[in-house]
């Protein structure tokens, strides 16, 4: 496989004005440079009108009249001359060439452009080449000869009078004089990719070469095609869809983002009110061109780290980069001129024209027969998909080939692909920031070969199997929760199930007629304890019967914490599905003490172990699930919202009784899920039995949930605009779905078959960006890739750790076949739990919700939505928290003591995706204080 991508590699790369190494200042630069034209908009008194208020020469190329009398300098270099013996420093087995070297673009100036070639390391003379315009932004705005990588001019009022129109034509004529001094490279197969600010600068140039090319027969010229990634390409667009993306990712705030719908039109006419609204919010610490990736965190010692681990990503780079090319040797090695300071740029307002949109640019591209394709790294915030997404639709093409999935070699979603008449195609790259091939290289050059081969990136999955197998899809928690909303979502739900607060009220008392008292648990404690001791806590695992006659008992699997348990508080976690065992996921994998390893058969501990701070309890709920069990079948057909309420509470009286040392301590109850339901049921029924028996017989103090399932049908809409805001479902898809469903009980067929008419390919719904579990035909499974701390293939281990009868054995559990969920049938559930969280809230119980920003099932999305219907005020506004110095996520508390925490980068299992995170959450809602 390896030896597949290599062989990929892009032929010729000619990259462009030494810029592509400096990736972080370029990037910098380009929030500089579209500050600063919002700053002109607005110091602008009279804004003529929504059109390009600037220049637009490139709608009569034309005005480009006089590059055709360009008269040739003689060489002032060879090829030979600039070639490069080689780099210091750089690795063993080198087998491409390398030259380097300045091509004067401005005689009189004294303007001369630098370059750095490489050669392809197979077949270079039959490959096509590519001009790479990276970051040319570094490039233009300079300050001094000094401040532009190693270009320079001998005139320095050049560096006033910068523009996209000299730009281009210096480009153009760098063009010449190179081809001049590679003559073979005349005539070769010729594209042009760049990124960023080359959303300007590559349609430019390809404009002039078009135009120059219709006027002679001859030009060394045969322009194929144009690649670009995360392009700027309308200021207004972007602006628009930058911020739009920050919201649907959960950066912006339902309220900012209300208001900065309420004053901004996103044209010229926009004013202060627009700007202040867009610039009200805090994003913290975090890497705007990849909001999910490492910040580099710098010392006062003047070290610098990571703050985590992505394989094959450094955000520290820019502290070496100058050194190195500031290094005498590297500069000699590379022919740059000696006395120039190789730096990041400093600012330059002076930049005289750009259009205002690209649009009309790339459309008479597209007519005139040019390849165009547009690419974008899905987790960049400054030239989001979202906005290109808008740039495109603008375009008014017709579409011909609809958004898919698209692969790897390595059998993963590489992204998604949509193709438009003209062959005008817009791709996203999946996991990826600004810098498409700093972030995602083997996708990004997948892509890169199927331009230049002018196909679409592959629609399948090579070589494996795209099914994942029985053991997963069944026993999973997240496949059995998304059957069980196809069941709701088809299934038409009765009016009994929308309770009013006073409807649940007498719901629960009806049910506790009876006040429930404990039966005999003396000496049951020692013979649950587990042993032997040796691992610094107490764990016990055992049945409570919570139905003698039927025989029907919970199983459980407690933790005591490491440190001073008899003063820790006590906490539940609840697994959902509902169906899915607690022991087998929130236990083994997520915030227990120990994680299964790949042998199947030993443990590791978890560092981050939510005993770290509580005494954790882990029930299996209802019976039917994992270890718990009825010795009568027909209870299975019985299960639903009530009873399972009703059973946890059972268990719980009991269990006290069992552990009387926890009776009257601190109780909370937390899961995550399908939880959304069954914590605060448990925690209304535990509230009624203490108001009705005037004492606290549980001492429950909050409920704490994780990407939770809330109400079916916010989550649907919020699955699907989730979905659309991450580039997964096309505009078309979801303009489709907005027609025909209401997310309602009325919805019917239509609204399903929009719904059903999009692919996200075989990709993880609950942490869209993260590896899938791959099982090739011959049964042998691995993950499709590394991410540290995360492995898509445990359930296979914890499947056959906890069906070792030895492991059954010493959990006191009874010798069973254990699955991971059980596929119980349903008897009740509301369709909102809005109602409740109401109602919990009312009665002073503080209700903290978090979510994993990646999870596509129980999205943000959808929480807000539900957040929404319960009509809250902000007391405290959306900000960021901190974990290990970088943003954790981020935090809102609402009147009634709500609060809601973002954790960023995670999926639907925050405690297994972020351990480190969800265990700073847990630790901050049991203080009763917002994160930090
Ligand atoms: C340029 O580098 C210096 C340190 O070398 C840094 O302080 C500055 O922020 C950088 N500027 C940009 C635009 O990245
Ligand atoms: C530099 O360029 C400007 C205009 O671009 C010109 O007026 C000036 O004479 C030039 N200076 C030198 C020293 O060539
Ligand atoms: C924007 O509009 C809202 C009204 O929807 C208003 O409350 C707010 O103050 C306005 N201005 C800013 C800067 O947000
Ligand atoms: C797209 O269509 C709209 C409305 O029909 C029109 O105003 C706009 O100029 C068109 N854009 C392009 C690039 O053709
Ligand atoms: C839009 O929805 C309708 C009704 O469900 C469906 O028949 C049609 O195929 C959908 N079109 C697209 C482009 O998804
Ligand atoms: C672990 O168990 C799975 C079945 O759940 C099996 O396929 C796999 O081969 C086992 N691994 C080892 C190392 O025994």
């Amino acid at each position: 496989m390896t030896h597949q991508i290599t062989f990929l590699l892009p032929t010729l790369l000619l990259v462009l004005l030494a810029a592509s190494v400096i990736d972080a200042s370029q990037e910098a630069q380009l929030i500089k440079f579209m500050e600063s034209r919002a700053m002109k908009r607005l110091f602008r008194n009279k804004p003529s009108s929504n059109g390009p208020s600037e220049a637009d020469p490139w709608a009569d190329p034309s005005s480009f009249s006089h590059l055709l009398t360009l008269s040739m300098s003689p060489p002032e270099s060879t090829k030979e001359a600039d070639r490069i013996a080689a780099l210091p420093g750089q690795p063993r087995g080198v087998n491409f060439a390398q030259f380097a070297g300045y091509v004067t673009v401005d005689e009189k100036h004294g303007r001369e452009l630098f370059y750095y070639f490489v050669e392809s390391p197979y077949a270079a003379s039959s490959k096509p080449l590519i001009l790479w315009l990276n970051g040319v932004a570094n490039v233009i705005f300079l300050e001094s000869p000094a401040g532009v990588g190693f270009s320079y001019s001998m005139n320095t009022s050049d560096y006033d009078d910068v523009g996209d129109q000299r730009t281009a034509e210096d480009t153009y004529v760098f063009l010449v004089n190179w081809f001049n001094r590679f003559p073979e490279y005349k005539g070769r197969d010729f594209y042009i990719a760049g990124e960023s600010y080359g959303g300007h600068y590559v349609p430019q140039i390809a404009t002039i070469i078009n135009f120059v090319n219709h006027a002679f027969n001859e030009t060394p010229f045969n322009l194929r095609g144009i690649f670009v990634g995360n392009p700027l390409l309308d200021d207004f667009r972007n602006d628009e869809g930058n911020l739009e993306f920050l919201w649907s990712h959960g950066v912006i705030s339902d309220e900012v983002w209300a208001k900065i719908l309420a004053n901004c039109t996103f044209t010229s006419s926009d004013d202060w009110p627009c700007f202040v609204a867009a610039h009200s919010f805090q994003r913290g610490n975090i890497d705007r061109y990849n909001i999910y990736a490492p910040v580099c965190l710098h010392s006062q010692d003047g070290t610098s780290r990571s703050s985590s681990y992505l394989p094959g990503y450094d955000p520290c780079i820019d502290d070496y980069v100058p050194r190195y090319l500031n290094n005498p040797d590297v500069k000699k090695a590379l022919h740059a001129r000696a006395d120039i300071n190789w730096s990041n740029c400093t600012l330059e307002l002076a930049w005289s024209d750009a259009p205002v949109s690209m649009v009309p640019t790339i459309k008479r591209l597209v007519k005139n027969g040019l390849s165009v394709w547009i690419y974008s790294g899905d987790m960049d915030s400054i030239c989001s998909l979202t906005a290109t997404r808008y740039s495109v639709k603008d375009l008014n093409l017709t579409v011909t080939h609809k958004w898919r999935p698209w692969y790897t070699p390595d059998s993963e979603v590489g992204g998604y692909v949509q193709q438009y008449e003209g062959g005008f195609t817009l791709a996203s790259v999946r996991g990826a920031g600004h810098l498409v091939p700093s972030f995602q290289p083997k996708r990004s050059l997948v892509l890169l070969y199927s331009f230049l081969k002018g196909m679409l990136p592959p629609a399948d999955v090579p070589k494996i199997k795209r099914t994942t197998p029985a053991l997963h899809a069944n026993a999973s928690e997240e496949a059995r929760f998304r059957e069980f909303v196809r069941s709701k979502r088809s299934r038409t739900i009765s009016s009994s199930n929308a309770y009013s607060e006073q409807e649940l009220e007498a719901k629960f008392n009806r049910r506790l007629k009876a006040e429930y008292s404990a039966s005999e648990q003396s000496n049951l404690k020692a013979v649950d304890k587990i042993t032997p001791d040796g691992v610094g806590f107490n764990q016990y695992g055992g049945y409570v019967t919570v139905d003698k006659k039927n025989g029907r008992a919970l199983f459980y699997y407690f933790v005591e914490a490491t440190t001073d348990a008899a003063a820790k508080p006590l906490l539940l976690w609840l697994n959902g599905g509902p169906g899915c065992s607690s022991v087998g996921y929130g236990a083994m994998i997520e915030l227990g003490p120990f994680r299964i390893n790949s042998d199947n058969k030993t443990l590791s501990r978890n560092e981050y172990a939510w005993n770290n701070v509580a005494n954790v309890l882990f029930l299996e709920s209802p019976a039917g699930v994992g270890f718990s069990y009825s010795n009568t079948s027909l209870d299975y057909d019985k299960s639903g919202d009530q009873r399972t309420a009703d059973d946890s509470y059972i268990f719980l009286i009991n269990w006290i009784e069992r552990f009387p040392e926890y009776k009257g301590r601190a109780f909370y109850i937390s899961g995550e899920s399908y939880a959304g339901h069954y914590a605060p049921q448990l925690a209304a029924t535990i509230l009624t039995h203490n108001i009705n028996s005037k004492r606290a017989v549980i001492n429950l103090q909050g409920i704490l949930v994780g990407n939770p399932s809330l109400d079916v049908f916010k989550n649907l809409k919020g699955q699907i605009d989730y979905l659309w805001s991450h580039g997964v479902i096309s505009d078309e898809v979801h303009d489709n779905i907005t027609k025909n469903c209401k997310f309602s009980s009325s919805d019917g067929k239509a609204c399903s078959d929009a719904m059903d008419a999009y692919d996200s390919g075989n990709t993880n719904p609950y942490d869209i960006y993260g590896p899938v579990c791959i099982t090739a035909p011959d049964g042998k499974f691995y993950p499709s890739c590394y991410v540290p701390g995360y492995d898509p293939c445990s359930n296979y281990y914890i499947h056959a750790y906890l069906n070792n009868p030895m492991v059954q054995k010493a959990f006191h559990a009874r010798l069973t076949t254990w699955l991971g969920c059980k596929n119980l049938p349903w008897k009740d559930a509301p369709v909102s739990m809005v109602p409740t969280l109401k109602w919990l809230m009312e009665h002073g119980l503080p209700v903290w919700l978090y979510s994993g920003d990646l999870d596509s099932v129980c999205p943000l999305t959808a929480t807000r939505y539900s957040i929404s219907d319960l009509g809250l005020a902000v007391t405290e506004p959306w900000r960021p928290w901190t974990a290990n110095r970088a943003v954790g996520g981020y935090v809102q508390q609402y009147t009634g003591g709500l609060v809601l925490i973002s954790v960023r980068g995670s999926g639907h299992q925050v405690p297994y995706f972020q351990p480190e995170k969800a265990l700073i959450v847990v630790s901050s809602f049991l203080r009763g204080a917002l994160p930090p």
